[in-house]
């Protein structure tokens, strides 16, 4: 009997091996997040825990651009992880259509607008809500303003989440920057984050245009899988909103250049929007330097690098940025 049923849990795939040492970093790990879980749910996450790290340990010992490492994700499957984070259905990434102008004069090699002045607030957190679009959209609209008046000022992304619906945006389950720019520059402002905080959940909305402190003059969306234009923008402009599809290779992204087969390039598939602050190139690749909204703890203090120049995980499909 006793055989018999531990051949069938074996069988069901769910049995993993889990040493003295994995336990003790398990726990190590859950005191670094502070995690805490009941009785049955501390042997699941354990598990879990245990297949991500070898997972990231597999891939720290193979030769590629990117590494690992445990993060504050580390007790969740990447389906849970999707579910929590990522827009759930696809967004209308294609409807972002545009033919984008260049500058007159040639972007320069490389660009970092946290260098160049304050112009890029602190990495935030969107905590367990599909809201990465709103966070991309104030990111991007704090820096075009503050290149533009010398201020930098945190804003509001729960206005987007509770107030951006008639723009096919859809709160805690997805939405678009481009959108959010439209209906920013249609509702004649979005207030700053210390007025209308987050919240990471959906509530009324509660817009007082008295309190508006950012305003939209126009919106610029780059001609589709231009990648081109889109490091024009950057190089001469300022950051620039884009979504792209994360899949579970990026979870547990620690530093260097991201790169993947496991994504695909085209508008359908994207499910997480973030903003480019500049690109370079190191080591014979070439780079975006990515702003995300998981909090600083997640890769390099807050941020990621993915190749440039392939359209990886379909990051030119649909970039946009305001005109202020
Ligand atoms: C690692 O990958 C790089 C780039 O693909 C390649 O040039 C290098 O030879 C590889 N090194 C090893 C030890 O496989
Ligand atoms: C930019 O994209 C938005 C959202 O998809 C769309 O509503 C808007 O019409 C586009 N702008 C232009 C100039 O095509
Ligand atoms: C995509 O656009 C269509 C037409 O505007 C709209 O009906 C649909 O709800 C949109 N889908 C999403 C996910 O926003
Ligand atoms: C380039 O390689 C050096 C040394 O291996 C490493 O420290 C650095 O992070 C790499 N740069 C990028 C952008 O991956």
């Amino acid at each position: 009997m006793n055989t018999l049923l531990v051949f069938a849990f074996l069988s069901a795939g769910s049995a993993l091996r889990v040493s003295e040492q994995d336990e003790n970093h398990f726990e190590s790990w859950m005191e670094q997040h502070n995690k805490e879980y009941s009785n049955k749910e501390y042997y699941e996450r354990l598990q879990v825990f245990v297949e991500n790290k070898r997972k990231i340990d597999r891939h720290n010992a193979g030769n590629y651009s990117f590494s690992m490492s445990l993060n504050q994700f580390s007790d969740m499957t990447f389906s849970e992880f999707r579910k929590a984070f990522l827009w759930s259905e696809p967004q209308n990434c294609s409807a972002t259509k545009g033919t984008y102008l260049y500058s007159n004069g040639p972007s320069p090699d490389s660009i970092d607008w946290r260098k160049k002045g304050n112009f890029v607030t602190d990495v935030k957190n969107q905590g367990p809500c599909g809201s990465c679009w709103t966070f991309s959209t104030t990111g991007c609209l704090e820096s075009v303003t503050a290149i533009n008046t010398g201020k930098l000022v945190p804003l509001s992304e729960q206005q987007l989440v509770d107030c951006a619906q008639d723009f096919n945006n859809h709160g805690c389950n997805g939405g678009l920057p481009s959108q959010a720019f439209e209906y920013i520059m249609y509702n004649k402002g979005l207030m700053t984050e210390k007025d209308y905080p987050y919240k990471a959940t959906e509530g009324v909305c509660v817009y007082k245009p008295e309190l508006a402190a950012a305003f939209v003059k126009d919106v610029v969306n780059i001609t589709a899988n231009d990648e081109m234009g889109m490091v024009d923008a950057v190089g001469t402009r300022n950051p620039v909103s884009f979504a792209f599809e994360v899949t579970s290779d990026f979870m547990h992204y620690s530093k260097g250049v991201y790169t993947s087969t496991m994504c695909h390039k085209t508008a359908d598939k994207v499910n997480h929007a973030v903003l480019a602050v500049g690109y370079g190139q190191q080591n014979g690749s070439a780079y975006w330097i990515v702003k995300n909204s998981w909090g600083k703890i997640w890769g390099i203090d807050g941020y990621f690098l993915i190749e440039r120049g392939k359209n990886m995980c379909g990051l030119a499909a649909c970039s946009s940025f305001p005109e202020v």
